[in-house]
């Protein structure tokens, strides 16, 4: 099949180099100029493991290509995929669907054989309703029609999420893309994916709902590890204890810290928006949003007092800024609150990150990046463990650290409080 991904951030150039995989012919189209060149060179503008051979690959084989001309891309392909970011508009909860409808209005003036207009992007219920007004001010009904087809993938596991999905949701009431976009979708379906097709709002809000639901059981488990700290009991005992039952399910259910990236908070943000303009309140979702937002404070609050109230001065190392692990995305990362903070207090920090330097701490004078974890810890005084990357896994602290009195707050959980224990390291996790 001919495609056409509008849009070549995380979901439009994982999506479209996974289906050029699949054996289609895919053109990723994007107005920046400069990372359209950089992608014909095969330099990839993202993190995400296993992207760039692919990329090489099918760009080799003729099948992926890359293009700023919109117009032309369109009139070349049978299914266009709308792959364009929905930011929160900035001191709102409501997204920002300009780019959306922008793209819209560009394709409608390319459409003169049929065409299937996807919206991958993630917006709110009743968005592809508003494109198909868009559309159809300028082409006859018969040549177009509009459906949601939402991503699942989760950034650093992008492309296993795509080619082994657990569900296909495919949001139309229309027989004719229904039967084209199960045929697209059936390599993946042959494999195990379950296809469901709903109406095109359901297909819009299922999104929402996951994500929403997400970050409910994330939030979920941080309260209870809030409480186990109280309690003296081990969250990772609950996490297991809860998570067996089929109902509900071992995952997503790791305390941490707040949770981040580009999803969970704008689209938790964005369901409220919808939730408010419908005058049907998510009370949950609400409750989910607030306490996520307060929850850095609250580690910082534990970090005061595992240092006794002495920040001044103390050497801290973060080890992982990113807001999880296998990227290098800092959107909405926990880190961004608490080394400020912690900095604000006078402390001096060193951080590390596999993902390398964040411009986000330039500005700060005593907040540096170290490019290896020996030069980050051998002469800190708290090692905070921010983001679960593999390679702090097992690392020999005592062996890194040149003070001997030093501590370690494990905020990811990645080590065992015995073992540390055995070695003399005063160690702290979350919710134990
Ligand atoms: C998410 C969704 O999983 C994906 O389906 C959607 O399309 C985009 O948003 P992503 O943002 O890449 O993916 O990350 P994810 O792995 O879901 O983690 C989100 C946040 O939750 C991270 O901050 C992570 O550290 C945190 N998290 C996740 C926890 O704190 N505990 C968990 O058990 C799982």
């Amino acid at each position: 099949m001919k495609l056409c991904m509008i849009g070549t951030g995380y979901v439009g150039l994982v999506s479209g180099v996974c289906f050029a995989e699949l054996g289609n012919d895919v053109i990723c189209v994007d107005k920046d100029i400069a990372k359209i060149n950089k992608l014909k060179k095969s330099i990839i503008p993202i993190y995400e493991p296993g992207l760039e051979e692919l990329v090489k690959k099918n760009y080799k084989s003729g099948r992926l290509k890359f293009s700023t001309d919109l117009a032309e891309s369109v009139r070349k392909s049978n299914i266009i995929f709308i792959c364009v970011g929905t930011p929160t508009i900035k001191n709102k909860y409501e997204a920002d669907l300009s780019q959306v409808y922008s793209v819209t209005k560009e394709i409608s003036k390319n459409i003169k054989s049929f065409k299937i207009i996807i919206n991958k992007s993630t917006v709110p219920v009743t968005t592809g309703d508003k494109v198909e007004k868009i559309i159809s001010l300028k082409v006859k009904k018969q040549l177009f029609s509009v459906v949601s087809n939402p991503e699942f993938l989760r950034e650093g596991e992008a492309i296993r999420d795509f080619i082994y999905p657990d569900r296909v949701v495919i949001g139309t009431s229309e027989k004719k893309s229904n039967k084209i976009l199960k045929n697209l979708y059936s390599p993946l379906i042959s494999k195990g994916a379950k296809y469901i097709n709903t109406s095109r709002r359901a297909a819009e809000l299922i999104k929402y709902a996951s994500n929403a639901f997400l970050a409910t059981k994330i939030t979920f488990i941080n309260e209870l590890a809030n409480l186990c700290e109280k309690l003296d009991i081990n969250i990772e005992d609950v996490s297991i204890g809860i998570g067996t039952d089929n109902r509900i399910g071992s995952r997503f259910l790791r305390a941490g810290p707040a949770y981040g990236g580009s999803c969970f908070p704008k689209d938790t943000r964005a369901l409220i928006d919808t939730a408010k303009k419908s005058k049907s309140p998510l009370s949950i979702i609400n409750t989910v949003i607030n306490s996520n937002n307060k929850r850095s404070h609250l580690l910082l609050t534990r970090i005061a007092k595992i240092l006794k109230n002495k920040i001044k001065n103390k050497k801290i190392t973060f080890l992982g800024v990113t807001f999880k692990a296998n990227t290098d995305d800092m959107r909405e990362s926990a880190s961004l609150k608490m080394i400020p903070f912690l900095n604000k207090k006078g402390a001096i920090i060193n951080y590390y990150d596999p993902s390398g330097k964040k411009n986000e701490f330039e500005k700060y004078k005593n907040v540096k990046f170290k490019n290896n974890i020996k030069d980050a810890c051998e002469m800190s005084d708290l090692i905070i463990v921010h983001t679960e990357w593999n390679e702090f896994k097992l690392l020999d602290l005592k062996k890194i650290v040149k003070k001997r009195n030093f501590i370690i707050y494990d905020m990811r959980n990645i080590y065992s409080a015995e073992k540390m224990k055995k070695q003399k390291i005063k160690y702290f996790g979350i919710g134990k």
